[in-house]
C-alpha cells in the first residue's frame, strides 16, 4: 500500500470499465450521499473472513463462492435470496459431509449489481448505445432512456444490498439454516432428480449422525455450528465511487474497511497493475480476489500478489482462476509454481465458467456444464502436478430451475435454452446442475 493511499486517491489512476456519467454533479451527489449512509458490513467480520481464508491459503478448508452473475432490480424477491441460499447450502452439505473438509462459503450476493463490459456499445439495427454495465448503472432494454448511466442507481443497489444482506442473516442465524433441516432445503423439483435423491442420501445420513450424538448424551441444541451458518457476501469491486462511498475507517484498528461486502474482487478486465481498480483495493483490509485468465504471465501473477498483499498476509489474497477447460492444465502450473516460488501466502479458487463461454448456433451465450467440470477436474490436476492445494470454487448459479447452461443430468440443449433463460448477464447452473457439481467437486476432493 503506498503511503498516500486514500479512499480516493484511485481518481490519479486510469479507471478502465467506469461507465461514462452524463452529469459528473449528479454523480458526486450520490456519493456523497451515499457516504454517509450506515456501512453494510462491520469490519471484524472481514477480518474473521480473513482468518477463514488463511485456511484455504494453507490446506485446511475449502472456498464455495457462489451466486449470481449480475443481480437485478427486477427479480428481486425474498423467495429468491431463499432459493439461492438454500442451493448454497445443499452445496455446502454435500461438499463438507462428502469430503470431510471445512466449508467457506461466499455468496456472489448483496452486491453484485455491476458488470464490465468487452465493448463499451451496442449496435442493433445501426442504432449504437452504451452497453448494458449491470443494473448499478443502466437498464437493459435497448433504449436511449434506458441505457443511460444514472447515479440513483448506486443507491437503489445500496438499498438492495442492504435488505438481502438483512434477510441473508436472519436465515442463516434465525433457524433456516439448522442442520435438523437440510431435507428442507431440496427443492421440488430437485427432490425428483437423481441428484436430488442422492442429497437425500446425504441428509439421512447427517440426520441419523445428529441423533447418535443426542443419543450419546451430547446436547446437539447447545452446540450453535449445528444451528446456524455464517455466509459472507462479495461482489466485483468495479464501480470505484461506490466502493469509496462505502470505505470506512475502523474505529478499532484505523484501517479502512470497504464497507460494501465482506470480500471484494478485481476482475479480468480491470486487473492493470498501475490501473485504478488494484491501487483502490490495495489500501483496504478486506479480504480481496482477483481474476486471473490466460494473458497473465506468471510474473504478472507474482506482480499481483505483491501490488494487493505485500505484507504476505494469509488469507488476504484469493486467485481466481479462469482459464478455460482446454487451457487451465497448461496455463495454471506455471504460475502456481511462480506464486509458490515468491513465498505469497495465496488461496487459489477455480472459476470454471469464465472461460467457457460461447455462443451457441441459436443465438444465446451459454456454457457447457461438461466444460464447467473439466475445467475444475483439470484445476484439480494443475495443483496436483505442482502439490498446492486446491483451494475452491467460484460459481455463477441461481437456485431457479432456469435453462442456461447446456447439459447436466437433465441435458439441456440448445433448443431448450429458450424455456426459461432468465439471466440478465452470463449463463448460470440451474439448483440440480449445481447440487451435481457438488457431487462431483467432494469427489475430486476425496482422491
Ligand atoms: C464475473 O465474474 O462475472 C466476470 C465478469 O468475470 P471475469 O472478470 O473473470 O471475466
Ligand atoms: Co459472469
Amino acid at each position: 500500500m503506498s503511503t498516500t493511499w486514500s479512499p480516493s486517491s484511485w481518481r490519479q489512476f486510469p479507471a478502465v470499465q467506469q461507465p461514462d456519467w452524463p452529469d459528473p454533479a449528479a454523480l458526486d451527489a450520490v456519493v456523497k450521499t451515499l457516504s454517509t449512509l450506515p456501512p453494510l458490513v462491520f469490519a471484524g467480520e472481514a477480518r474473521s473472513l480473513t482468518d477463514d481464508l488463511a485456511k484455504v491459503a494453507a490446506g485446511e478448508a475449502f472456498l464455495l463462492q457462489a451466486g449470481d452473475c449480475a443481480e437485478s432490480f427486477d427479480a428481486f424477491s425474498a423467495d429468491a435470496i431463499r432459493d439461492k441460499l438454500k442451493v448454497i447450502l445443499q452445496m455446502a452439505v454435500v461438499l463438507t459431509y462428502s469430503a470431510g473438509v471445512p466449508l467457506v462459503k461466499v455468496g456472489r450476493i448483496a452486491g453484485q449489481f455491476a458488470k464490465p463490459r468487452s465493448s463499451g456499445t451496442e449496435t442493433v439495427e445501426g442504432l449504437e448505445l452504451p452497453s448494458f454495465r449491470g443494473h448499478m448503472v443502466n437498464d437493459i432494454t435497448f433504449s436511449a432512456a434506458a441505457r443511460g448511466a444514472d447515479p440513483e442507481r448506486l443507491i437503489t443497489a445500496y438499498n438492495q444490498s442492504a435488505s438481502t444482506l438483512n434477510l441473508l442473516r436472519a436465515f442463516t442465524k434465525g433457524g433456516f439454516a439448522d442442520l435438523t433441516r437440510v431435507h428442507a432445503w431440496n427443492q421440488e423439483f430437485v427432490a425428483s432428480s437423481a441428484e436430488g435423491q442422492r442429497y437425500e442420501l446425504v441428509a439421512a445420513g447427517i440426520e441419523r449422525a445428529l441423533r447418535f450424538m443426542a443419543a450419546c448424551g451430547i446436547d446437539t441444541e447447545a452446540t450453535p455450528q449445528l444451528h446456524t451458518t455464517d455466509i459472507a457476501t462479495s461482489h466485483e469491486a468495479l464501480i470505484l465511487g461506490y466502493e469509496e462511498a462505502l470505505t470506512r475507517q475502523d474505529s478499532l484498528t484505523g484501517e479502512w474497511y470497504d464497507c460494501s461486502a465482506h470480500m471484494l474482487w478485481i476482475g479480468e478486465r480491470t486487473r492493470q497493475l498501475d490501473g485504478a481498480h488494484v491501487h483502490f483495493l490495495s489500501g483496504v483490509r478486506n479480504p480481496v480476489g482477483c481474476k486471473v485468465g490466460p494473458s497473465a504471465t506468471p510474473d504478472d501473477v507474482v506482480a499481483l500478489c505483491e501490488a494487493l498483499n505485500p505484507e504476505k498476509i494469509p488469507g488476504r489474497l484469493t486467485l481466481i482462476s479462469r482459464m478455460g477447460a482446454d487451457t487451465v492444465e497448461t496455463a495454471l502450473p506455471p504460475m502456481l509454481r511462480a506464486v509458490q516460488e515468491s513465498g505469497h501466502p495465496v488461496a487459489w479458487a477455480c472459476d470454471p465458467m469464465h472461460g467457457n463461454t460461447f455462443t451457441a448456433p441459436s443465438g444465446r451465450k451459454t456454457r457447457h456444464f461438461d466444460a464447467v467440470l473439466a475445467e475444475i477436474a483439470g484445476f484439480f490436476r494443475a495443483h496436483e502436478q505442482v502439490g498446492t492445494w486446491p483451494g475452491g470454487v467460484h460459481i455463477e448459479l441461481t437456485g431457479d430451475d432456469v435453462t442456461e447452461c447446456l447439459g447436466g443430468a437433465e441435458e439441456i440443449l440448445d433448443a431448450d435454452l429458450g424455456t426459461r433463460y432468465e439471466t440478465m448477464c452470463d449463463p448460470r447452473l440451474n439448483a440440480r446442475q449445481s447440487l451435481d457439481l457438488a457431487f462431483r467437486v467432494s469427489e475430486l476432493l476425496r482422491r
